[in-house]
């Protein structure tokens, strides 16, 4: 099996998908004025203690941000606020309103295939890893998902830039790029705030209306918290997905006889799920700052510094798993760090799972080959912070 990383586009930065291992598990980088963490343990370690390790990163960023934009954005808070969101919105997003979705789920990826004009091809991103979740996300919400290119348009603001975020950088390209995410996320944002405040007049059985209403211990969201945790839904909700599906085709593709064994056991969908989601990570990093000066795997590091936390390379940690650069959709326990750990453990897992193990089984069962074709290469995502298609085009009969 070979991954063609430099071929199809696979970040620079990622030289676990180029057969190499860290030289250390932790190291400092002077360019970005911040620490890598590329080890199983370290990376555990440090998702595992919010106390020492804050996900409230914003304070560190060398350009100034209009704090409201955090308020409700669970991923950026820390205890006690962040267990109290929490509960509030696992009221409103729960393992039944997921459950309830395969039905839909199922038709959509039918309908998205019919749609396919070309027989025998199909352009995987673009007919069915985008549009499925997004579509998904959107009617959950209770958003128009016609409203569609708007969402991408954000999205897509937030993951163009080639460059790893720096706090070292002040330079017009890095401020140009955080202007534009901000300019973009204020659109959106007011687009959410129409949609909330008419739910707050007039509810509706959407999950918009749910977070409105949701009440813990007396409390309720504020509009802003609504507002800002719905946003966070529509870009987690979307993007990532897509990658997981393309992401587990691709490996399918690059493992013919893997392959063939999952075709013909479908109970191993599930696992061959995570073994991609270990295998091509996401959401590569996830970022935290220090509290208080610390050590890991022998070096010291101060308080108020920010740590970039590679899941994706600690995902193929020898360490912790067994023949790491080896797909094996087998694989279990798998204990990969794809959706994080600890408080912050993705909330959207169940959803993801759902989708991934819908899609999968539908494109299994009405192509007898999905494949790769050499003339007409896979294209991976430009950002450092993804590992994920952009198109994946494919022959199908
Ligand atoms: C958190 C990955 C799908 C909603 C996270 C985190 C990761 C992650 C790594 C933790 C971030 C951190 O610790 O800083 C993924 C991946 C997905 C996926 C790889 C798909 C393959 C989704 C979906 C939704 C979602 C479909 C919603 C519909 C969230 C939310 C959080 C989160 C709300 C914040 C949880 C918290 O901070 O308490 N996700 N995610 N994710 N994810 Fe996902």
């Amino acid at each position: 099996m070979t991954i063609l990383a430099d071929q199809w586009g696979i970040h620079p930065q990622h030289f676990w998908l180029r057969g190499r291992r860290p030289e250390q598990p932790i190291h400092f980088d002077e360019k970005l004025g911040m620490w890598h963490v590329y080890g199983y343990p370290e990376a555990l370690a440090v998702l595992s203690d919010p106390k020492t390790f804050s996900s409230e990163t914003a304070r560190l960023f060398p350009v100034e941000i209009d704090q409201s934009v955090f308020e409700g954005n669970l991923v950026q808070m820390d205890p006690p606020q962040h267990g109290k969101l929490r509960k509030l919105v696992s009221h409103a997003f729960t393992p039944k309103t997921v459950a309830d979705l395969a039905p839909r789920i199922s038709r959509l990826t039918h309908e998205l295939l019919d749609a396919v004009a070309d027989g025998d091809r199909i352009e995987l991103v673009a007919d069915l890893a985008y549009p499925l979740p997004v579509i998904v996300i959107a009617e959950l919400l209770g958003v128009p998902s016609s409203d569609r290119d708007l969402f991408k348009e954000w999205a897509t603001t937030f993951f163009e830039s080639t460059n790893q975020f720096s706090l070292t950088d002040h330079s017009e390209e890095q401020e140009r790029d955080f202007q534009a995410q901000m300019e973009q996320t204020g659109v959106l944002l007011a687009y959410l705030r129409e949609h909330t405040a008419e739910r707050r007049r007039k509810p509706r059985q959407d999950l918009l209306t749910q977070l409105v209403e949701a009440e813990v211990d007396g409390e309720r969201l504020t509009d802003i918290e609504a507002v800002n945790f719905a946003s966070l839904l529509l870009l987690a909700g979307h993007i990532t997905t897509t990658m997981l599906l393309g992401n587990t085709v691709l490996c399918l593709d690059l493992h013919p006889d893997e392959a063939a064994r999952v075709r013909a056991n479908r109970s191993m969908v599930p696992t061959a799920i995570e073994e991609s989601l270990r295998f091509f990570t996401p959401f590569a990093l996830t970022h935290r700052a220090t509290t208080a000066e610390v050590e890991i795997a022998g070096q010291r590091i101060p308080a108020d510094r920010m740590l970039a936390v590679w899941a994706a390379a600690a995902n193929r940690d020898g360490r912790q798993f067994a023949r790491p650069e080896v797909f094996d959709p087998a694989r279990n326990p798998n204990p990969h760090l794809a959706f994080g750990r600890g408080i912050h453990f993705c909330l959207g897992a169940p959803l993801a799972r759902l989708e991934g193990r819908i899609a999968l089984n539908i494109l299994l069962d009405r192509f007898p080959e999905l494949r790769t074709h050499p003339d007409d290469p896979p294209v991976f995502l430009p950002s450092p912070d993804l590992t994920g298609l952009g198109a994946l085009p494919l022959r199908t009969g």
